[in-house]
């Protein structure tokens, strides 16, 4: 069912033909909301506006869910909501099962790619960012009853594993004995070795073409390597308290035998061609093609990218693709979603959506970076943040100042103030919750009952905390479908805030009889969407702090 703010819009606008503009009313005694469509309409009709806004009184069907709609100063209308249908709209979210996160009417199966590290390298910022946000978009289209399929493309193939092997070899090493830092010390020397060393070049370069073709001592080498990458990759998600499971692990070598079917394929077709010795697909509104396969023969991210959207659509039978990578490989994936459409291989009816995001920045204002000046890994982030609060508030802190900006914008790495208990910071809604535990423990410790209803709703601090809670549902189908986790950011930050008014002005334990035990049931109800929302957000909810 829709929020009470959007029913009345419905209703206002099926009358007047136009947005009535609802915004919530800045005085009590204006009722929960104004509207000035009759103001506007008055205009373009040429009369008082007074009278247009009777005339819309007097038509609109809304007492069913309002008190007697009034007029004021020059012809806004006021809106008050009856309080016992706020009340029963509260009350609902008591006995839901999905908390009040709307069931999705057609589920869909989504694929999600994020996180996406790259073997032989720790994670770094970028990809905590990726993890985080694919995280979120998991929970919330999972939370909707989609089926969401997570595919973490890990970069685990490709021409650094030549080097990479060959440096093993040269160095006498067992890999399995190496942990995931160990790897990017050898891929380090590796790429030393490589820029200083000719026929070692040439050498890693042959080991390419071994490993591709499959000879076994490369590739138990290989293997090896990307064992101990994905095992450091694996603490790191521990750490970060996030869905993503070995069994998401769907690497670019998991496409390789199907390139050579998708070049063929592309090519008989007329869809790819030859050119410069390059097998290429050219799309409208793009000066440089995709590469499918390059002058060597070799295959590298463009058309590893087509066989893995080919694999989720035909395979997977995803309805909806999503990827969440960097906005610096937004032109690359809408090329990709253009090769794609063009060859069928992504039929109309799949959507198919990159969400970029933005970088992280030191408080100097400058790209995230070690007091060394090289890419900060994503380990250190949350050594910093552990500094400042316990793990679980240090992640809240960092997962919170991931999501709750526009994702597109760079944020500050601000560990102080992330992890503060005031202002828009995760910390401060996971102490809204752990408040609100305490009430729920007082009234257990006194044997109040809570019951499943809110039945008293006089006071305005009151009925603002029911209004709100009455949007949560709303909130998070609008994060499914557009993919912007700020608004449920914003949502539980006003929410955790009428939350504390209502506290401020309404005594709950000190209150007697059905007032108490009302009161205890909207505290009931709030507790339960600020927990349901930061689970949305990856964020733990504790019961104290
Ligand atoms: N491994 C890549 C990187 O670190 C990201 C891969 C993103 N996913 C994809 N399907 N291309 O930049």
């Amino acid at each position: 069912m829709s929020s009470l703010p959007s029913q009345l819009t419905e209703r206002v606008q099926a009358l007047t033909g136009i947005d009535p503009e609802m915004r919530p009313a800045t005085k009590p005694q204006f009722g929960h909301f104004q509207s000035n469509v009759a103001l506007r309409l008055a205009k373009t009709e040429g009369k008082p506006p007074r009278e247009v806004a009777a005339a819309i009184v007097e038509q609109l069907q809304v007492d069913d869910l309002c008190e007697p709609l009034e007029i004021a100063g020059p012809g806004f209308i006021n809106f008050r909501i009856k309080a016992d249908v706020l009340a029963a709209t509260a009350s609902e979210l008591l006995g839901d099962e999905h908390d009040g996160v709307v069931q999705a009417g057609e589920p869909q199966r989504v694929v999600i790619d994020y996180s996406a590290p790259n073997a032989a390298k720790q994670m770094h910022v970028g990809h905590l960012r990726s993890t985080i946000i694919g995280d979120c978009f998991n929970r919330v289209l999972s939370a909707q009853g989609h089926t969401v399929i997570a595919q973490n493309h890990i970069g685990d193939w490709g021409r650094q594993f030549g080097m990479l092997v060959e440096q093993t070899l040269d160095e006498g090493l067992d890999p399995a004995e190496l942990d995931l830092a160990g790897a990017e010390r050898l891929y380090m020397r590796a790429n030393a070795h490589l820029k200083s060393d000719e026929a070692f070049a040439d050498r890693s370069r042959e080991r390419v073409v071994k490993l591709q073709a499959g000879d076994p001592e490369t590739l138990a080498i290989w293997e090896k390597l990307i064992e101990i990458s994905k095992a450091g990759f694996e603490r790191t998600y521990e750490r970060m308290n996030v869905l993503l499971k070995p069994a998401d692990y769907a690497g670019e070598s998991m496409y390789n035998a199907m390139l050579p079917k998708v070049c063929d394929d592309l090519e008989a077709r007329g869809i790819a061609k030859v050119d410069d010795g390059a097998l290429v697909v050219f799309v409208d509104g793009y000066e440089a093609p995709a590469i499918m396969r390059n002058r060597q023969g070799g295959y590298g991210y463009d058309v590893t990218d087509v066989a893995a959207l080919r694999y989720r659509v035909g395979e997977l039978d995803a309805d909806r693709l999503v990827y969440v990578v960097g906005s610096e490989q937004t032109h690359h994936f809408n090329l990709i979603f253009g090769v794609c459409r063009k060859a069928g291989y992504l039929p109309e009816q799949v959507r198919a959506q990159h969400v970029g995001y933005g970088m992280v920045l030191g408080t100097d204002g400058k790209k995230f970076s070690t007091r060394e000046g090289t890419a900060v890994h994503l380990d250190d982030l949350l050594d910093e943040a552990d500094q400042h609060a316990a793990p679980n508030i240090a992640l809240a802190a960092i997962k919170y100042a991931d999501l709750s900006s526009g994702l597109q914008k760079d944020y500050t790495f601000d560990a102080e103030r992330m992890t503060a208990t005031t202002g828009d910071t995760g910390p401060y809604l996971q102490y809204a919750h752990a408040r609100i535990s305490q009430i729920m423990r007082k009234a257990e410790a006194e044997q109040v009952e809570v019951p499943q209803a809110i039945t008293v709703l006089e006071e305005p601090a009151e009925q603002q905390l029911a209004l709100l809670l009455s949007r949560f549902g709303e909130v998070v189908a609008e994060v499914g479908e557009s993919l912007q986790p700020h608004k449920l950011c914003g949502y539980l930050y006003e929410l955790a805030g009428a939350y504390s008014s209502f506290y401020e002005q309404c005594p709950v334990m000190k209150s007697e009889g059905e007032v108490r035990a009302s009161r205890l049931a909207l505290c009931q109800a709030t507790r339960k969407v600020l927990a349901k929302g930061l689970y949305l957000l990856g964020i733990d909810a504790p019961e104290r702090m």
